[in-house]
């Protein structure tokens, strides 16, 4: 059983305070979780518990830390690690809020990761095993090679560039493919005397004119590589459109497009381009323009939404009914419990929809993600490029999750939604 906890302040990766918990359980054993935080975040997330005031600027966590020995510590004495969802359950009766905002949602998830890792340490199984048995089947990894929008102050509107290693079987060798591609398009950056320099997600931050020139930045990396582009390495796009979005227009590179231009504007890359995901392409505040694009776009790219959903299963039921997008972004933090993500997922999977599991924009060495994305067999990840490492921390666990599989380890391969 629970038997005590210890929050404490950390930092992330963006040097700002973060909260981190220990959970010990009567047998000895215990867990320990660190939580990420987001800057281009869904309106409807659940909320993040900040202290305000001068120190730290605002964004420090010792009332958080004070939740997690205090009031969460006391209710979950003597529960057992085993039984997520009524730990999680304890949390979430405790807050008392729709939002988390009392105990808050980075208090919550800290401690419900730190119960499953203590729970998975407690039965001495490998946190992804303990989550999903032997049959856990790695993810398509995305990384994330050009940062734009609110992760690097370059002037491109897309916020993230990413590649996919489609034609690679094993994990190490999909981190090889990307790793090659990711060196050579910094020489071509070097070449072109553009900045070398990383966003928030390590991908790169050149001052380009265009995402579109991104684009063909990356495609040619991929071939110079060796690879060939769309076959080997395939293109996702995260534009996180809600941050262009501004009275009913879509504010994208000197153009202001209704909803029904700015799926154009998708259409005739993903004609010309290898890109088979595009995350928000549309805001969250314009659901008709998601359902046109959806309707459009549906069944030729996977249309991933995260500031749309949230991670929420019930925003999530919502969209499904209105027939928003064919795949969902999984953030634990966006909704704050562990088993609330697991929701989302089983929801998903019932209605044909793709599951991405992902980082936030500013995250620690914990990696916790991965063993999730593995144990739940979530099909595909995102979490940053192949530099910083908080990200790349993340990808070494798999490799060393595949080396402890070793024969029945399985990556899964790109399936396009409802197929
Ligand atoms: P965030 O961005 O972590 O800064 O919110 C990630 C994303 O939009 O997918
Ligand atoms: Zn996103």
């Amino acid at each position: 059983t629970i038997c005590a906890m210890q929050g404490r302040e950390i930092f992330d990766s963006r040097g700002n305070p973060t909260l981190e918990v220990d959970v010990l359980l009567g047998d000895g054993t215990w867990g320990r979780a660190a939580v990420p935080s987001g800057v281009s975040t869904g309106e409807h997330e659940a909320v993040e518990l900040r202290d305000g005031g001068k120190r730290l600027g605002g964004k420090g966590v010792l009332q958080a830390v004070r939740h997690v020995n205090e009031t969460i510590a006391e209710a979950l004495k003597g529960h057992s690690p085993f039984d997520q969802a009524a730990v999680d359950q304890v949390m979430i009766d405790l807050d008392g809020t729709p939002n988390k905002s009392r105990l808050g949602a980075n208090t919550i998830l800290g401690v419900s990761m730190a119960v499953c890792r203590a729970a998975a340490q407690s039965q001495r199984m490998p946190l992804y095993r303990y989550l999903g048995g032997v049959d856990s089947e790695l993810p398509l990894p995305f990384f994330n090679i050009i940062n734009g929008g609110k992760h690097a102050k370059t002037g491109i509107a897309i916020q993230e560039f990413m590649i996919t290693p489609i034609g690679a079987v094993h994990f190490r060798e999909a981190m090889e493919r990307v790793v090659e591609t990711y060196h050579m398009l910094g020489s071509l950056l070097s070449a072109r005397g553009l900045a070398t320099s990383v966003g928030d997600e390590g991908g790169f931050a050149p001052q380009l004119n265009s995402s579109e020139e991104a684009v063909q930045l990356m495609v040619e990396a991929i071939q110079q590589a060796g690879y060939e582009p769309g076959k080997d390495i395939a293109i996702a796009l995260d534009p996180a459109a809600s941050e262009f979005y501004r009275d009913g227009l879509y504010h994208f590179e000197g153009n202001q497009w209704t909803g029904s231009e700015m799926s154009d504007y998708y259409e005739q890359l993903i004609e010309k381009y290898p890109v088979i995901s595009i995350e928000d392409g549309m805001s969250e505040k314009d659901e008709s323009g998601w359902q046109a694009m959806t309707q459009r776009l549906g069944q030729r790219v996977q249309l991933v939404g995260d500031d749309i959903f949230v991670t929420n299963p019930s925003i999530f039921r919502e969209g499904i009914r209105k027939r928003i997008g064919n795949s969902i972004l999984i953030k634990p933090n966006q909704i704050g419990t562990v088993s609330q993500s697991m929701e989302a997922i089983k929801i998903a999977r019932q209605a044909g929809y793709t599951t991405m599991i992902s980082h936030r924009s500013g995250d620690t060495e914990d990696t916790f993600i991965a063993d999730f994305a593995t144990g739940m067999s979530a099909g595909q990840i995102k979490t940053g490029a192949v530099a910083r490492t908080e990200g790349v921390a993340k990808y070494n666990q798999f490799l060393r999750i595949e080396e402890e599989l070793s024969k029945y380890a399985r990556m899964a391969s790109f399936v396009y939604p409802g197929q």
